[in-house]
């Protein structure tokens, strides 16, 4: 597996990293425990180093997963990144009061953004304890606001956290292009998460040459756009009630069907899977260190390693793709506003 720098944090991450959100169990549909343990370890097995998850994916079970994975392994071959500011803990706990006051809209029941100085702190301990391990090698905000980007208040608690060791380097997963340039310019920030794939690729206009300018490490998360860039998706298919698809509308589904349709189009005679193209077509961008595919299954890894394994993707391609996404309207429809 190649290897790419994780910005200046020292850190030499795999090409393909994996993505822990689907595996947390309450966001993608039904996972079984044997199936994502066994993902992970395909994973591992194929030289990926690089996994990424977040304390609220499956209410602390993905990191619990995970954590369960890093035993036996030495512990500096593994990159293990997670992220906080969602207090997922239910109110009633005692662990849980000791965070400051909720803020931000609710998110399920008992979901709440808190980027206070005591809920990071112990939103970090218990991450620790999940894992195992003394040391997590990324912590992110997880989708802090514009205000609290630009207020810089959460990245110093993160920078105290990294001064006792507890944590190796910092980031920030965001949403929008305005957040991440407002996370780019704080000197203290060394990796940004970012959405990027095929169907949306607004971070590659002004994000990323300002992330080189920086040498901050780009994550490219939602490779696969959840699922639709393999092509399963038709806009009828219907979600489980456990799967955050499921908020899809109608209209953006129609939309990104035909965008699907316009990729496939572009592939014809080319003999590679539009899903192994997606995630070529990413790693093509030397901006980014490391494209994290969120998998279910070893099969699904094993799938997804292939653009690694046996790239297809030429230049040609990927030409013919930057410019459907510049020039063709539909790919400027049905994006998330930001
Ligand atoms: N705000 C944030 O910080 C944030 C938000 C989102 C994601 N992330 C991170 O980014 C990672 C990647 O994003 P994501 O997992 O949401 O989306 P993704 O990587 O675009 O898609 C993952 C989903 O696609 C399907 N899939 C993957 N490989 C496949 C294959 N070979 N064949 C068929 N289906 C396949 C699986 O679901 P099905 O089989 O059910 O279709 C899988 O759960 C996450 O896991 C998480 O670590 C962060």
């Amino acid at each position: 597996m190649k290897e790419r720098s994780l910005g200046n944090t020292g850190l030499k991450v795999s090409e393909i990293g994996f993505g822990c959100w689907a595996i947390g169990g309450n966001s993608y549909g039904d996972v079984r425990d044997e199936d994502s343990m066994k993902a992970l370890e395909t994973a591992w097995s194929s030289g990926v180093n690089f996994y990424d998850t977040a304390d609220v994916y499956g209410e602390g079970h993905s990191e619990v997963l995970v954590g369960k994975f890093l035993k036996g392994k030495a512990r500096d071959e593994i990159f293990v990144a997670t992220k906080a500011g969602w207090n997922f803990y239910p109110p009633s706990r005692k662990s849980a009061q000791r965070g400051e006051a909720v803020s931000g809209k609710v998110h399920r029941s008992h979901h709440y953004k808190n980027f206070g100085p005591a809920y990071l702190r112990f939103a970090c301990e218990q991450s620790l304890k999940r894992f195992g391990v003394e040391t997590i090698d990324l912590y992110q905000l997880h989708n802090p606001s514009l205000e609290q980007i630009r207020e810089g208040d959460a990245v110093g608690v993160l920078e105290e956290l990294k001064r006792e060791g507890k944590i190796r380097s910092l980031g920030i997963s965001v949403h929008t292009e305005e957040e991440a340039l407002a996370a780019i310019e704080d000197p203290r920030v060394e990796v940004l998460q970012v959405i990027f794939n095929l169907l949306d690729q607004r971070m590659k206009e002004k994000v990323f040459p300002a992330a080189m300018r920086r040498r901050v490490g780009i994550v490219a998360r939602e490779p696969l756009a959840s699922g639709l860039l393999t092509g399963k998706y038709a806009p009828a298919h219907e979600f489980p009630k456990n799967d955050h698809r499921r908020r899809w509308v109608a209209e953006k589904r129609e939309i990104d069907w035909e965008k699907i349709r316009r990729l496939r189009e572009t592939l014809e005679g080319k003999n590679i899977p539009l899903q192994q193209a997606a995630l070529e077509y990413i790693l093509a961008f030397e901006s980014v260190a490391t494209v994290i595919p969120g998998a279910k299954t070893g099969t699904q890894v094993t799938e997804n390693l292939r653009s690694f394994v046996a790239p297809r993707l030429t230049a040609e391609t990927f030409a013919a793709f930057k410019k459907l996404y510049d020039t063709e309207p539909v790919f400027g429809q049905g994006l998330i506003p930001r």
